[in-house]
């Protein structure tokens, strides 16, 4: 079972993606962390995201493996982040790591979860379920500084609004690979859902869908993953 799950910064896709990993032992990608090593490379090597060349250059070291570095997940790297998301060479490079990992799945897992911002529409377009989260700015702010204070960071409320504006409108706009939900993707509005909610609506729309059921049948009865992404992929519109 391949899942993609969409949705702008602090919306809560990778809550949904671990805690549906958890419930289907699938196998998860944070896809915005692999922006992020590129970003952590290009602030290595004091650049600031906006030189395709260099950041092209970085994303070519980046490997999944590379996603436990420390220090991904700050703000900062996020906002550079946003920078090297933009050029399309950038985004090539990463498209090949992220449907290597949805082909092959690392471990003992009946499939793989994936989260970002193009994964319905560009990285993954024959996934068996797709979500597409929405949350307007204040309510995604106010999760993301909750986030923040539960880290320890130290931070200033007006700049992390002011970044997540940016961010949105930069991932929103760009020509390569935009934020946008795919037209078959269950759009899920959590501003007045909690975490367990939003997961417990997901679980629900994966249980009912026909291509997940035929999935697991395919999967109870041995097919190895290669064949089962092939039938899924003869199977897709
Ligand atoms: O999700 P996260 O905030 O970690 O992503 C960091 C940045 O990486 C995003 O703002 C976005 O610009 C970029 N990204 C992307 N496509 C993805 C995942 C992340 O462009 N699939």
């Amino acid at each position: 079972m391949i899942i993609a799950i969409d949705g702008p910064a602090a919306v809560g896709t990778g809550t949904l993606a671990r805690g549906l990993a958890a419930r289907f032992n699938l196998a998860h990608l944070d896809s915005g962390l692999l922006y992020r090593a590129v970003a952590a490379r290009v602030l290595a090597a004091e650049g600031d995201g906006s030189d395709p060349d260099q950041a092209e250059k970085a994303a070519r070291t980046v490997t999944v493996e590379s996603l436990s570095e420390p220090g991904l997940r700050s703000e900062r790297v996020g906002r550079v982040a946003s920078k090297v998301a933009v050029h399309p060479a950038v985004r090539q490079t990463l498209l090949g790591r992220q449907r290597e990992f949805a082909r092959r799945p690392p471990g003992e897992t009946a499939g793989a979860v994936l989260d970002g911002r193009d994964i319905g529409t560009v990285v993954l377009p024959n996934a068996d379920v797709k979500f597409f989260l929405t949350g307007p700015l204040n309510v995604r702010l106010a999760r993301r500084v909750k986030e923040l204070r539960a880290r320890g960071e130290r931070f200033i409320q007006a700049r992390v609004e002011q970044d997540m504006r940016e961010r949105d409108q930069r991932d929103r706009s760009r020509a390569a690979a935009p934020l946008a939900a795919a037209t078959d993707a269950h759009v899920i509005d959590t501003t007045e859902l909690d975490a367990e909610a939003v997961l417990e609506t997901a679980c629900r729309l994966v249980r009912s869908s026909p291509r997940t059921s035929r999935t697991k049948v395919r999967r109870v009865s041995g097919a190895p993953s290669d064949t089962a992404q092939k039938v899924r992929s003869q199977e897709s519109p």
